[in-house]
């Protein structure tokens, strides 16, 4: 069960989401929807709607985590999978880090969301370097949280090799290719 454009938008005015991550998960949806049908067309298997719903939800509890120091991954799965969305629930909990291996051959809707995310800045959209060193700068004041990053750029570069493999494109040509912007 997936809700569609309007459920969603309706869920992010409903639990207050601040307005730069509302402006910052609709700009990952739409990097994640042209990567997901760029990569269908390639013969991928993405289920559009998931990966749609999922990235305008990924931060749904992200506002209110700001307060209360929670894993904004997991409570907004939690919250989620509570209300029967389960499969958003598993993409929302892994949008920050995949921790696992995927398959080499073939995206799934959660490297697609993962891999948005770390390609928009705010609500631009920016590579990955760019975003790295931004981390970096931010949050990346002691040796753990350093290697952290560290670890989590290595994941996403394997993603975005992969991607990239498949399309035969320069995911950094991103920036110059028409988002459809008018859902
Ligand atoms: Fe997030």
């Amino acid at each position: 069960m997936v809700p569609n454009r309007e459920e969603c938008l309706r869920l992010m005015r409903e639990y207050g989401m601040l307005e730069n991550i509302v402006a910052h998960s609709l700009e990952v949806a739409n990097v994640a929807l042209f990567f997901s049908i760029e990569l269908n067309k390639k013969g991928q298997k993405i289920d559009i709607g998931l990966v749609e719903a999922a990235s305008l939800l990924h931060d749904l509890t992200k506002t209110e985590c700001l307060k209360t120091r929670e894993d904004h991954a997991q409570t907004g799965s939690q919250l989620l999978k509570g209300m029967g969305y389960e499969r958003i629930g598993d993409v929302v909990a892994q949008h920050i880090w995949l921790g696992k291996e995927g398959d080499p051959s073939s995206v799934s809707e959660e490297e697609i969301v993962n891999y948005a995310d770390k390609r928009v800045m705010h609500d631009r959209i920016v590579s990955l370097e760019e975003r790295f060193s931004d981390l970096k700068e931010r949050y990346g004041g002691n040796l753990r949280a350093m290697d952290y990053l560290e670890r989590l750029q290595k994941e996403i570069y394997g993603i975005e090799n992969k991607i990239s493999f498949i399309l035969q494109i320069d995911p950094n040509d991103l920036q110059h290719f028409q988002l459809d912007r008018n859902r």
